[in-house]
Order: structure tokens, then sequence, then C-alpha cells
């Protein structure tokens, strides 16, 4: 069976402050296939990269994202809260994270958090960056909200997409291909082997993430067997190693 690639969940996030330039270029130093990032717009309309609709827990300042302008966000420290040497660290903005990618090998998987603010026009904003530095075949762009996901595959059907979620979907093979996208994205413990194998026959691909993460080499063997097409993981060096010993 095939192994599953390996993305850098909002980078290296067990070594480096999450969502981070830091984190990004040490998905690149440790040899992951890819990065999983999450996208919201401030208030100027700038694409920025940071999990929460808040900058509260992954800075040093407070505020909502999208009520504050890029210049407000460039004042905030996102890294000495993970630990002093990453003190300097600042959110990034998409585009430097399409440009720090874009000289290596590297797929991205692009998460738009449209799950409580919407932000309107926010799917062409980030295709134009896409196509602006040439990434088209090496995204994939997933939301927990589904119509976020339509709207981008209606203007750029060549990247490809997929869907989040994080409850029991019933058939969700059936739901996915009624929609047209490329691919579920399941939390780990509702990747089923059912689950993998419909998905396959229907020919989506299945790429998993973790909630709640904690690395255990038995865990990580079970997981890189399971099927999967891709692994989103917060360990991706030690998955590699993992893979790489077979
Ligand atoms: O894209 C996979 C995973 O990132 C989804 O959950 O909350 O970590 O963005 P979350
Ligand atoms: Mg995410």
């Amino acid at each position: 069976m095939k192994k599953p690639l390996i993305f850098a969940h909002r980078g290296v996030s067990s070594q480096c402050p999450e969502n981070t330039l830091a984190a990004f270029r040490r998905a690149i130093e440790v040899g992951a296939d890819g990065i999983e990032l999450d996208v919201h717009r401030s208030k100027d309309g700038h694409l920025v990269v940071c999990h929460d609709e808040t900058v509260d827990r992954t800075t040093d300042g407070k505020g909502i994202i999208q009520e504050m302008t890029v210049k407000d966000l460039s004042q905030l420290d996102a890294g000495e809260w993970f630990g002093r040497s990453f003190k300097g660290e600042r959110i990034p903005l998409l585009e430097e994270v399409l440009a720090l990618l874009k000289p290596t090998t590297l797929a991205l998987n692009i998460e738009l958090k449209t799950d409580y603010f919407f932000y309107p026009g926010i799917e062409e904003e980030t295709y134009s960056l896409i196509h602006t530095y040439g990434m088209e075949e090496r995204v994939i762009l997933s939301s927990f909200n589904h119509h976020t996901v339509l709207r981008f595959k209606r203007l750029a059907p060549r990247v490809r997409t997929g869907i989040l979620y994080s409850c029991h979907l019933y058939e969700p093979h059936r739901y996915a291909t009624s929609l047209g996208v490329n691919a579920l994205h399941p939390p780990m413990h509702l990747a089923s082997s059912e689950v993998i194998q419909e998905a396959h026959e229907a020919g989506l691909s299945v790429h998993g993430w973790f909630s709640r993460e904690r690395f255990d080499e038995t865990r990580a063997r079970q997981y890189l067997g399971s099927g999967v097409d891709i692994l989103i993981t917060n360990y991706p060096q030690e998955y590699l190693v993992v893979r790489e010993k077979g």
C-alpha cells in the first residue's frame, strides 16, 4: 500500500509557534511533503495566516482579525508565547508563505477559516494569489464551510479541493461526490477503513488530520498504514522517520 504524504499542520507546530514563517521554514527543513495553514482576512482586505478569529491565543495582543489592519497585526509578536527564541515572529501574510514555498517542491493546503466570519470575496482573493504565484497544481483548498469550497471550486476548477468535517457524516463519499470536490478531510478518528475504501472507490482522496494530537510511534504506524493519502500532523519530522523505516 502506498504510504501517505506528510503535511505539517500549521507548520511544524510541535516545534515552532503555529502558523508562523519559522514553523513553515522548519517544515521545509525537515523534508515535509507539504504544509497546512489557516487563513483569515484583515480589516483592510489582506489575507493573513492565523488559526483563530482573534489574535489573543497566539500573539501578545488582543483583538479580532477582521477589525484590525495589517499594520495593527504587524506590531504583534506571534512567537514569544511559544518560546523566547521565537520572539519577533509575526502573523504572516498568505502571500509571504506562497513566496516562501514557490522555490520548493512542497504542496500547500490552504484552509479558509470562514466558519464564523464569511469574508465575502475571500475565495476570489485567495485564487488570485495562487494564480499570481503559479501554484494551482500545488495547492489543496479546504474549509469547514462547504459553501466556501464550492465557490472556490467554481472559479478555480483546476485547483484541488477538499471538505473538512468533524462530525460522523453518513456516507461522506456520496456527499463529496455530489459536491464535485476531490477529497475528504476527516479527523483521523473518523477515517475508518470503510470511509477510506469507499472514498477511493469513488475516486476521492482522503486527507486526515488530528484533533488534540499526541505523537506515539505505534499509533503512527497504524495511521501510516491506514490507506489515507495525506496525513496532516503537528509532528511531521517524527512521522517522516517512521515512514522512512517502512
Ligand atoms: O485542515 C486540518 C485541520 O487544520 C482542521 O482543523 O482547527 O486545526 O484548523 P484546525
Ligand atoms: Mg487548519
